[in-house]
């Protein structure tokens, strides 16, 4: 067995993963994944060479927005599993050198949650003040025009007490009041259980959202088009509703209780802002979060200009020693091999070529490393209540939320013979795991490859970064001892001068006599010889 390595920043140079628990595996056959299957599955994460986990929402929840509508922040959904069962995979993750983070909800709580039930009892009740509540604007109607996800008014309106309540999500999910101390003391509490139980970290939803303006001034106009999903909510610009400094604050506090741990807990912002400025701004001196994800990057158009720009402005916008996070999928988007990559998937290893070399922290999505595509699902099969109309944009976000896709047998490994999947699969008789495992040619292979490169070349570390002149679709760079060198284009790329013996590439014979295939990604080692 592994043991962690000892490293208090293991997640420099380190493999993240996201399991959307649900989507896992199920091991009762209830059609819905569950922690028992994320067990099962440690030994296939431990041989891709994962070093942390990230669980998406494991508290219970009336899974109006699948557990992202917490009503308790102290347990696990009985529809997943047990908190014995969480401490095994704690425990079990451990003895193969893995960590755990669970996804935890700041910005809002359900509305079935004890605090707003108790709040919405009264004006005078205990945790009124943990919710954003606000009189109607003077001539009648909602006290402000900000706008929750779905596009219409963020504030439901209280028959009993004449006030409305704040809701940035569904109206099901309260935002809460950070302006209260009452909720700071109890997220500190919260945090504080989770990391004694050996939780490695979280990843923090909403990040950016969790204080609102004090006087709820009106969100602006963006000058952005309403599609720009990071400058504009339906036509606004979000700087008021959310987005407002004193979310620093609490940053710092977090980061203090997690640097209280051996090794310290881990802090993963959802900075879903427009600015690398901006995003940058959560690592506050290096004493906020540890981790951000980059909405830039993730949103990029898949071309090496746009691409190796958003790498340079991150690096630049990072204060000194912070670690960047490239990611390309989540369970809020399209997957990138069909975002990026059209289905194309010399596309998609490509990308995967670029995301695993990149210096920083590396997060998968379930089913990237099989290069799993988005899935058309029906409307009459649809889970997903907030992406009618907004979030997810075109098509919700069911069609990044399918099933593992295990095996090509009929249940495609997720689940018992005959059960109904909570969301139907995708191609998982032409695209599972079991094949891939065997091919040594497949997706899975690949990463599987790169990650372990990724690990032996600059494992616990922050790999220095040196883009290379070259031609606008060629992608060149350095990092630490390699060479990476990335064709963007539909024609074949020449490199230019020795590269050195290629140490992997995105496929087989791409690199021939110094020509690079179309959409193809090879790393070299150069050694000291010229590399441009
Ligand atoms: C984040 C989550 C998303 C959720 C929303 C509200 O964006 O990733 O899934 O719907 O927050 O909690």
């Amino acid at each position: 067995m592994e043991a962690h390595r000892s490293d208090a920043r293991w997640w420099h140079g380190a493999t993240l993963y996201q399991v959307y628990v649900r989507s896992w595996l199920d091991t009762d056959g209830d059609g819905y994944g569950d922690l028992a299957g994320v067990i099962a599955k440690l030994d296939y994460l431990a041989w891709l060479g994962v070093d942390g986990i990230w669980l998406s929402p494991t508290m219970p929840s009336p899974d109006d927005d699948w557990g992202y509508d917490v009503c308790d922040y102290l347990g696990v959904h009985p529809e997943l599993g047990t908190l014995d069962d969480l401490d095994r995979l704690i425990a079990e993750a451990a003895q193969r050198g893995m960590r755990i983070l669970l996804d935890l909800v700041p910005n809002h709580t359900s509305t079935a949650h004890p605090w707003f039930a108790d709040a919405i009892s009264g004006p005078d009740s205990a945790h009124r003040g943990f919710y954003v509540w606000a009189d109607p604007a003077p001539g009648g109607g909602p006290p402000n025009n900000w706008l929750d996800a779905t596009g219409h008014s963020a504030w439901a309106f209280d028959e009993a007490s004449g006030q409305y309540y704040l809701h940035n999500f569904l109206a099901s999910q309260a935002d809460l009041n950070w302006w209260e101390p009452g909720v700071h003391e109890a997220f500190r509490e919260i945090l504080r259980f989770w990391f004694d139980r050996g939780v490695a970290g979280f990843r923090i939803d909403v990040a950016h959202g969790l204080y609102k303006d004090a006087e709820l001034r009106d969100d602006p106009p963006s000058a952005a088009g309403a599609t720009d999903r990071l400058h504009s909510r339906f036509g606004l610009e979000p700087v008021y509703s959310a987005n407002r400094p004193q979310a620093h604050s609490v940053f710092r506090d977090w980061r203090t209780i997690a640097e209280g741990y051996s090794p310290p807990r881990l802090l993963l912002g959802e900075t879903w802002v427009a600015g690398l400025d901006r995003m940058a701004a959560f690592h506050g001196q290096g004493d906020e979060l540890q981790l951000t994800f980059n909405f830039p990057f993730i949103f990029a158009d898949f071309t090496a200009p746009a691409l190796r720009g958003i790498v340079a402005d991150t690096l630049a916008a990072l204060p000194a020693g912070e670690c960047p996070v490239w990611a390309a999928s989540n369970h809020d988007i399209s997957r990138f091999p069909s975002r990026w990559g059209g289905g194309d998937e010399r596309k998609a290893r490509l990308a995967l070529l670029v995301l695993a070399t990149l210096p920083g922290t590396f997060v998968l999505y379930y089913g990237d490393e099989i290069a799993m595509t988005d899935v058309d699902v029906p409307p009459a099969l649809r889970r997903d209540r907030m992406t009618s109309g907004g979030l997810g944009a075109a098509g919700g976000r069911d069609r990044a939320r399918s099933p593992m896709q295990w095996d090509a047998g009929p249940s495609a490994g997720f689940t018992a013979a005959g059960a109904v999947p909570w969301l139907p699969y995708g191609d998982h008789a032409a695209r599972n795991v079991a094949a891939q495992r065997e091919d040594p040619a497949s997706v899975l292979r690949l990463c599987h490859d790169l990650i372990a490169l990724r690990r032996a070349e600059f494992g616990g570390r922050i790999a220095g970064y040196r883009e290379l002149p070259g031609p606008p679709g060629l992608w060149t760079y350095r990092v630490d001892g390699l060479l990476v060198a990335a064709n963007f284009t539909g024609g074949p790329a020449a490199l230019d001068g020795p590269v050195g013996p290629v140490v992997a590439s995105s496929g087989h014979g791409v690199l021939d006599r110094g020509i690079l295939a179309p959409w193809a990604g090879v790393i070299t080692r150069p050694g000291s010889g010229r590399v441009s």
